[in-house]
């Protein structure tokens, strides 16, 4: 374990059945018809690529970048798109994919601006959800663990952009934080 963990929150073994689980029911969903699964850049690196090798179908990969601003607590906001997409969505499925769902503002922005390109449908599917009250109303169609309100890391998650390559999801140890 890496000093700076104060305790591990889900293990490998339990990252990868509920991956499993998840790529299973995505492609049960889609049926075969084409998706672009979208990675939300550089947290859902990991999740990603574990997931759409569970996933079996018509997936088109793809990954954006993006950084939202305003008002953590409200669903208005503006998201700015640091990575663009290789894809053009309009008029087809988008699978939008992302670590984990906290305030929620990043993912819903996110699933609009899909919206907005004409997409034929927008999903997202995220790896955690952390258990708390936000204001924004939208869900994520696909969770993998929800996980009390705590800041952890590993799997993609980072602290100052360290710790993504943790092959499990920890809790950091407070004297971690600086
Ligand atoms: P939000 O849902 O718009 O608040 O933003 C979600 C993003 O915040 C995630 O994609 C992560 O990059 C980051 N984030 C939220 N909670 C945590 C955490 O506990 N550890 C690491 N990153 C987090
Ligand atoms: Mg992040």
């Amino acid at each position: 374990m890496h000093p700076d963990v104060k305790e591990i929150l889900l293990n490998e073994e339990q990252i990868a059945s509920r991956v499993a689980e998840l790529g299973a029911q995505i492609s049960a969903d889609y049926n075969g018809e084409e998706v672009i699964a979208v990675c939300a850049l550089n947290g859902a690196m990991p999740f990603t690529c574990d997931l759409v090798r569970k996933m079996d179908g018509n997936i088109i990969l793809d990954s954006i970048g993006a950084s939202s601003y305003g008002n953590s607590t409200k669903s208005s906001g503006e998201v700015k798109i640091t990575k663009e997409l290789k894809q053009n969505v309009a008029g087809r499925h988008v699978l939008i994919i992302d670590d984990i769902f906290d305030s929620g503002l990043t993912l819903s922005l996110l699933v609009k601006l899909m919206e907005e390109r004409g997409a034929k449908s927008v999903k997202s599917c995220v790896f955690l959800e952390k258990q708390i009250s936000r204001g924004v109303t939208y869900r994520p169609d696909y969770i993998g663990y929800e996980i009390p309100d705590a800041f952890v890391i590993g799997y993609g998650l980072d602290y100052a952009e360290k710790y993504r390559q943790l092959p499990y999801i920890g809790i950091i140890k407070p004297e971690a934080v600086k």
